[in-house]
C-alpha cells in the first residue's frame, strides 16, 4: 500500500518539556486514521507540525512524498485542515470566508465560483451564503470549515476534533459526509476526537498517543482483541489508564484549594 503520511522521530519541545516525544508512524493512502489520546497527549501539537504551522524540534515529515519542513509551500497544496479552535472570520459572510480562502490558495476565479457553490450546496449552506458567520450555529460553522478545508481539492484532510460540542444529529451528518468524501474523492482523513465511538464507527486505523508517545496503532478490531475488551472505549482506557492527566488533576487541586479558602472565610 502507498503511504501518504510518513513521520520519523518527530520531537517537539517547549522549553524542557517534550510535548511530542520521538514519534514515528505512517498513514496509508485512503485511510480514515483516528488519532486518539487523553487531554494534553500531544495530538494538536503533532497536527500543527504535520500542517506546517509549528516547526519541529527534530524529525522528518513527508506528505505524499513532499518534505514538509523543507518545502512547506508545496506540502500545503496537499492538505486541508479543520482546526480544533474555530478559525472562521465571524464578521464575514460564509461566501466571503470561502472566497478569501480560495484566493489564499490560488484557486482561479472560474474554478473558484463553481467549487464554492458545489461545496456550500454539499454542506447545505448555499442558501445561507450571504449571512454573516457570527449568526451561525456551532454545527453550521463546523460544516463551513469543512467545506473551506476542501476548496483546493486536497489529498489529505486533517480534522482536529471536528465534532466537539455538536449534537448527535450534526455529528452523524458530518461523519456521513466525511466517509463519503473518503470513498468518492479518495481523500485520506486524519482526525482526532474524544468521542471514542466515532473512531470505532468510522476509522480504519487507530493510533493512540499518551504523554507525547504513540502507544498503539492498529485497526479498531485488533485493539479490542489485544486488550481483551469489547468496546474501543474500554480498549482506550486499558491502554491509557483511568487517571486524569496531570494538567487537569492540577486544575482540580487548585479548584479544591480555592473552595477551601473560600469556605474558610
Ligand atoms: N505553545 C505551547 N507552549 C508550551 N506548552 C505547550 C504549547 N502548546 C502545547 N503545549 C503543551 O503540550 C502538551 C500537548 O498539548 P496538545 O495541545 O498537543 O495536546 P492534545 O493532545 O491536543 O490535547 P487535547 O485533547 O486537550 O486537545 C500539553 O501539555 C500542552 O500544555
Ligand atoms: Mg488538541
Amino acid at each position: 500500500m502507498d503511504k501518504i503520511i510518513e513521520v520519523k522521530n518527530l520531537i517537539k519541545k517547549f522549553k524542557d518539556f517534550k510535548a511530542v516525544d520521538d514519534v514515528t508512524f505512517e498513514v496509508e493512502k485512503g485511510d480514515i486514521f483516528a488519532f486518539l489520546g487523553p487531554n494534553g497527549a500531544g495530538k494538536t501539537t503533532t497536527i500543527k507540525m504535520l500542517t506546517t504551522l509549528l516547526k519541529p524540534t527534530a524529525g522528518e515529515i513527508l506528505l505524499d512524498n513532499i518534505n514538509v519542513i523543507k518545502h512547506p509551500e508545496n506540502a500545503r497544496k496537499n492538505f486541508g485542515i479543520v482546526f480544533q479552535d474555530q478559525s472562521l472570520d465571524d464578521e464575514l459572510t460564509a461566501l466571503e470566508n470561502m472566497e478569501f480562502h480560495a484566493v489564499l490558495y490560488g484557486v482561479g476565479k472560474n474554478l473558484r465560483e463553481k467549487r464554492i457553490e458545489e461545496l456550500l450546496n454539499y454542506v447545505e449552506l448555499w442558501d445561507r451564503r450571504k449571512s454573516l458567520v457570527k449568526t451561525f450555529s456551532g454545527g453550521m460553522k463546523r460544516r463551513l470549515e469543512i467545506a473551506r478545508g476542501l476548496l483546493h481539492h486536497p489529498k489529505i484532510l486533517f480534522l482536529d476534533e471536528p465534532t466537539s460540542g455538536l449534537d448527535p444529529q450534526t455529528r452523524n451528518y458530518i461523519w456521513d459526509y466525511i466517509a463519503k468524501l473518503n470513498k468518492k474523492e479518495d481523500i485520506t482523513v486524519f482526525f482526532t476526537t474524544h468521542y471514542i465511538e466515532e473512531a470505532e464507527k468510522y476509522s480504519k486505523t487507530i493510533a493512540i498517543m499518551d504523554h507525547g508517545k504513540i502507544i498503539a496503532k492498529e485497526s479498531p478490531q485488533k485493539l479490542k482483541e489485544q486488550t481483551k475488551t469489547d468496546s474501543l472505549e474500554a480498549a482506550f482506557l486499558a491502554l491509557t489508564g483511568n487517571n486524569i492527566r496531570d494538567e487537569d488533576a492540577n486544575g482540580i487541586d487548585q479548584l479544591r484549594n480555592h473552595r477551601k479558602m473560600w469556605r474558610g472565610h
